[in-house]
């Protein structure tokens, strides 16, 4: 198998604030693992075996760009969270959060309307553009920002499975969870 299914950066039961051992179960060991097998039985035999995942988002077409897209979605996502986060990011961030939201709150309160207006299956991401700025983006399906020429920083996985176990239809209470959970030392090592 040429593309790897990353182990989770965190213990399942470290994550009790926003996923149960269960959901994380199907998350990652299935729903993760089947773009994952799905991938790289789409690239076997052909010359798409030999490239990065990141080459493979950027330069595949239809199943095998979309597969591989949820591959880097999801193993940056699974980044974006730890049991110790949750408190405001550092000054650095900070200061680019008040430059193009306004303030910390207003980041949350925007990112979080991104998240609850997503209509269907998506990922919610905080970007860079090349000259430094930050923006929200509401990417649906297996959109990344890295097929935008955009750096990504943070993301939201918006797809059902990822709250319908936990939260049933309650998006609102899951992207409330994931606040309380997103590791901005991470964010912050992105920029
Ligand atoms: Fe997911």
């Amino acid at each position: 198998m040429k593309i790897k299914l990353n182990e989770l950066p965190f213990k399942k039961e470290s994550m009790s604030k926003l996923f149960s051992d269960e959901a994380l179960d199907f998350h990652h060991d299935k729903h993760h693992a089947a773009y994952v097998n799905k991938l790289n039985e789409l690239i076997k035999d052909s010359d798409f075996e030999k490239m990065s995942l990141e080459a493979l988002v950027k330069k595949a077409e239809g199943p095998m760009s979309q597969n591989a897209s949820q591959v880097y979605n999801h193993d940056f996502f699974w980044k974006c969270i730890s049991e110790d986060g949750g408190a405001e990011p550092g000054e650095k961030l900070s200061k680019q959060l008040r430059k193009y939201f306004g303030s910390y709150d207003t980041f949350i309160e925007k990112f979080t309307k991104a998240a609850m207006t997503l209509f269907g299956s998506g990922w919610v991401w905080l970007a860079m553009n090349k000259d430094d700025s930050l923006e929200i983006l509401q990417l649906p399906n297996s959109g990344t920002p890295i097929t935008l020429d955009k750096k990504p920083l943070l993301c939201l996985d918006v797809w059902e499975h990822s709250y319908y176990i936990d939260y049933r239809n309650d998006r609102a209470k899951y992207v409330e969870a994931f606040m309380q959970v997103i590791d901005w030392e991470f964010v912050s090592s992105q920029l």
